[in-house]
């Protein structure tokens, strides 16, 4: 169906700054550099100072990043890594993959992992957490840290939905980190439907530690140093294209000023809905942490009625996610229990956030939620 609302445009984004989205493809096309030459490095070097970490690998795709992390952290077989059960499967899959078990945690009301849950899930056995900043929001990396240092756990950050994101250090001199400089990683998603979205899939991971930065940047490519032809150890292809890394470095400019419109956009949202008994919005007034929007998620006690009448009446939706994905019998996962997961999901419904949107289609999304609250 033609919506009258799309929950992102891509050919619209593209025509906001086409002039040099076209100017880079030039350039890489006609000098021919596609694989692992200027732009790739270029874009590392200007990821790694956007989210404040020493380097930036760049990557086929967020579950690379996942997977290259926990295969640089050494995590394997018999090995327990903590992760929400509210997120994107990718997170657990990672896991899996890399032989170890992926341990459930339930979320808190912001959709982020429940911090007062985590050491009861605590095994002998557990190597890593991964806390997923979801919809754009920072899980609390203070406490996490803290239950990391407690229990010498590895933490790998999920960060493929919050690029910019932000929280407040106490131990940095009440300075704010961003999302991805926390852990011995921050993995991150060019998915083209991302804050920083590519046009195909695309990755990165982000780290502090040289070592890391290295063993990703061989095993990105089969394992090998492209300097000497050494094989270092069984690696992946998993290299971001330079051609992408060309047009994700055009974005990356835009991005705080993205940001800041993704705000915008929240904030009109938010004086035209707070009304809504039966709406809960995603405004968590926490002042150490910033909110980047990459999804603005409404829990509607009416759930499908709601997303149903959305869609009926022009206005493109998403839901993420109805049924759990631990509830998914083929992907054998403990199902320990997670109430505020079970509760959420009967209930979200992301409304379109992207800054292609005007204010006008904005309003109409309002005006369409607000009728069916009058039905
Ligand atoms: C929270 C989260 N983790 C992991 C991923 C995986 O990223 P990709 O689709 O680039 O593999 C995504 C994106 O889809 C995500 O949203």
């Amino acid at each position: 169906m033609g919506y009258k609302v799309r929950f992102v445009d891509p050919a619209r984004n593209y025509r906001m700054i086409k002039e040099e989205i076209d100017k880079a493809y030039f350039e890489v096309m006609s000098k021919g550099d596609l694989i692992d030459r200027q732009h790739l490095r270029d874009f590392e070097a200007n990821l790694a100072a956007f989210v404040g970490t020493k380097y930036a690998v760049g990557l086929n795709s967020g579950y690379d990043a996942l997977h290259m992390s926990l295969r640089a952290a050494g995590v394997g077989l018999g090995d327990e890594v903590i992760v929400p059960s509210h997120t994107f499967v990718a997170t657990a899959s990672a896991v899996v993959n890399v032989g170890a078990k992926p341990v459930l945690v339930d979320v808190g009301k912001d959709f982020n992992i429940d911090c007062s849950k985590i050491e009861e899930a605590i095994t002998e056995q557990t190597k890593a957490i991964i806390p997923v900043h979801l919809n754009g929001y920072m899980a609390d990396m203070e406490r996490i840290m803290e239950l990391a240092n407690k229990y010498n756990l590895v933490v790998i950050e999920d960060a493929c939905q919050s690029l910019g994101a932000s929280m407040l250090d106490e131990k940095a001199e009440g300075k704010k980190k961003k999302a991805g400089s926390w852990g011995l990683t921050g993995c991150w998603s060019f998915y083209p439907f991302k804050m920083l979205g590519g046009y195909g899939d695309g990755g990165a991971i982000t780290t502090n530690d040289p070592d890391v930065a290295l063993f990703a940047r061989r095993m990105r490519f089969n394992g090998e140093d492209r300097e000497t032809g050494e094989y270092h150890g069984h690696g992946f292809t998993c290299l971001l294209d330079n051609l992408q890394a060309a047009f994700l470095d055009v974005k990356l400019r835009y991005l705080p000023e993205w940001i800041k419109r993704r705000q915008e956009i929240a904030k009109r949202y938010r004086r035209g809905l707070k009304d809504l008994e039966d709406l809960m919005l995603p405004h968590y007034d926490d002042p150490r942490r910033d909110h980047v929007y990459q999804n603005y998620v409404v829990r509607s006690k009416q759930g499908d009625e709601f997303s149903n009448y959305l869609k009926a009446n022009g206005v493109e939706v998403l839901i993420q996610f109805r049924k759990p994905y631990y509830k998914h019998k083929a992907l054998q996962l403990e199902d320990r229990g997670f109430p505020e997961t079970e509760a959420l999901s009967k209930e979200v419904c992301s409304l379109p956030m992207n800054v292609e949107i005007t204010d006008e289609e904005v309003d109409y999304v309002i005006s369409v939620v607000r009728s069916f609250y009058s039905k």
